[in-house]
């Protein structure tokens, strides 16, 4: 706490427009952003789910599970889960190929076909982009000053520069400043936006 308290007074020589509802709009906005951030990875559209159902699930769904694999339930978060990542790989496979469906059942359209191998080859890519960029982590990312300043304005409809006080953001390798694995959260910077958000703290 000696640390907090030795922020509060040297902000005493640089005043800001802070008032309680700023701050505690401010640290909503951080918190929030901070737990929604992490990669997202393909959900599934519904015309993909449908051809699925139409033609994967009686054998690799809640009845049946040929090879051990039912498509209803794996995940389709490659990231998180790289195990769903190989399967999904395989049905790829399996439909380049075409193996699947077997030959003695109705085959896919070329459309859904197109349809089916896009989404998941979509989905390999985005995941596998995310894993080189952040080294196979998950990077939990805060606002930059630019994202935060925007947020605020948006929140509170009060157009005031929020984020001069804020340290400056580094510049990730690739020279973004909106890049996940540079915009970590240090000790340092969480106290520079606490001192910031909440003036009394
Ligand atoms: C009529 C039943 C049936 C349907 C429909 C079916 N499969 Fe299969 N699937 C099988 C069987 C049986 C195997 C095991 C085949 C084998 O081991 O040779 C299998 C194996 C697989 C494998 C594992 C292949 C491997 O090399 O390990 C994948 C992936 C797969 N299916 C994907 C799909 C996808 C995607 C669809 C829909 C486009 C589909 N299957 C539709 C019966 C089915």
């Amino acid at each position: 706490m000696k640390r907090f308290r030795k922020f509060t007074q040297k902000r005493q020589l640089y005043p800001v427009h802070s008032s309680s509802v700023q701050g505690t709009v401010g640290i909503a906005a951080l918190f929030l952003l901070w737990i929604a951030a992490p990669l997202k990875a393909g959900e599934m559209p519904p015309e993909v789910r449908s051809i699925l159902d139409n033609h994967c699930i009686a054998c690799h769904g809640p009845e049946k599970q040929k090879s051990k694999i039912r498509f209803d339930t794996l995940s389709t978060d490659l990231i998180q889960d790289r195990a769903a990542g190989e399967t999904w790989h395989d049905a790829l496979d399996v439909i380049h190929l075409g193996e699947m469906p077997p030959e003695d059942e109705p085959p896919l359209s070329s459309e859904d076909r197109a349809v089916l191998t896009g989404w998941i080859q979509k989905n390999i890519d985005t995941a596998v982009a995310a894993m080189k960029s952040t080294g196979g982590r998950v990077v939990v990312r805060r606002l930059n000053r630019a994202e935060y300043q925007n947020t605020m304005v948006d929140l509170l409809g009060v157009d005031l520069n929020y984020s001069s006080n804020l340290p400056p953001d580094s510049v990730s390798e690739e020279g973004f400043k909106n890049n996940g694995s540079s915009l970590t959260m240090s000790p340092l910077q969480l106290e520079y936006y606490l001192s910031h958000c909440l003036p009394n703290f």
